[in-house]
């Protein structure tokens, strides 16, 4: 409680036109009383030297914990986002631990990923980062996440026709899918000014949509797409309309995209078995 008096402080300092009231708690019932958007910033943090995978026996627990305080007491159109990692599992945890929230309620948080790539290719290309767009994260927030650039377009030209495919292939995905652990290395702490900055995006567009022709990249529940196991939080290219995320159909697939979405894929049901037993 005594860090979390600080996160208040550091809440008021920001002087935030939208900060009307803060209620603090230890308790999860009474902290997801009415909420209408649940950010999921909860869990033990992947220190240097730990794999992501070491997180899911740690964490998973806690978003048993989570979904069934939300389940109870949060507002009826409660939107959740689940930064804690691993993101997708633990807000498949949360979800089946929530029976009466809408299953497409949960998502974990892939635009931090987006946003890396956004950022590496603005830089690559020397353009601005507004110049990017269609970059787009499938599947899980781990290194096996494929970072889609077969769409992306800078001031409206394919990415693909202005820089060189072996840059894409080989730099560009290991950089952003390893970004994560890049910067443990060299902070000796996880990221969290752009983590947090990307959870506002997240969220941001899920409340007010997406402008036309613009996708962001959300994990959602997959219900088939693309070939995805049904039932895992994916990360998707999404639309977002009056508070409802659609995932973009009708994208086509090279054969080395293909498969980095059946290893990402791969992963989370690996990962699913993990925690089977949290999943009631
Ligand atoms: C990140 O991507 O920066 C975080 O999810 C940290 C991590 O464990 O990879």
């Amino acid at each position: 409680m005594k860090a979390l008096e600080g996160v208040v402080m550091e809440l008021n300092d920001g002087a935030f036109d939208l900060v009307h009231g803060i209620e603090i708690s230890d308790d999860a019932e009474k902290a997801f009383s009415g909420v209408n958007h649940a950010f999921l910033v909860g869990s033990r943090p992947r220190s240097k030297g730990m794999l992501r995978s070491d997180l899911i026996a740690v964490n998973g627990p806690i978003f048993t914990t989570q979904g069934k305080a939300l389940n109870s007491s949060a507002a009826d159109d409660v939107r959740v986002v689940v930064v804690g990692n691993p993101c997708n599992t633990n807000a498949l945890i949360a979800m089946h631990s929530a029976p009466d929230i809408p299953n497409e309620r949960f998502t974990a948080m892939t635009r931090l990923d987006q946003n890396r790539a956004t950022a590496q290719l603005a830089h690559k290309l020397e353009v601005s980062n507004d110049k990017i767009s269609h970059i787009n994260i499938w599947g899980n927030h781990s290194p096996t996440m494929f970072p889609d650039y077969f769409n992306a377009t800078c001031d409206g030209k394919a990415v693909t026709d202005l820089v060189d495919s072996e840059w894409l292939q080989n730099d560009f995905l290991t950089t952003v899918s390893t970004r994560g652990k890049a910067i443990i290395e060299a902070r000796g702490a996880s990221s969290a000014a752009s983590a947090a900055s990307a959870a506002l995006d997240h969220m941001s567009t899920w409340y007010h949509g997406t402008k036309e022709g613009e996708w962001a990249s959300m994990a959602v529940p997959s219900r088939g797409e693309y070939g995805t196991p049904e039932g895992l939080i994916y990360s998707f290219p999404c639309t977002v309309a009056d508070g409802k995320w659609s995932i973009v159909e009708g994208l086509e697939h090279s054969d080395f995209a293909k498969e980095k979405l059946a290893t990402t894929a791969k992963e989370l049901e690996e990962e699913r078995e993990t925690v089977k037993d949290l999943l009631s």
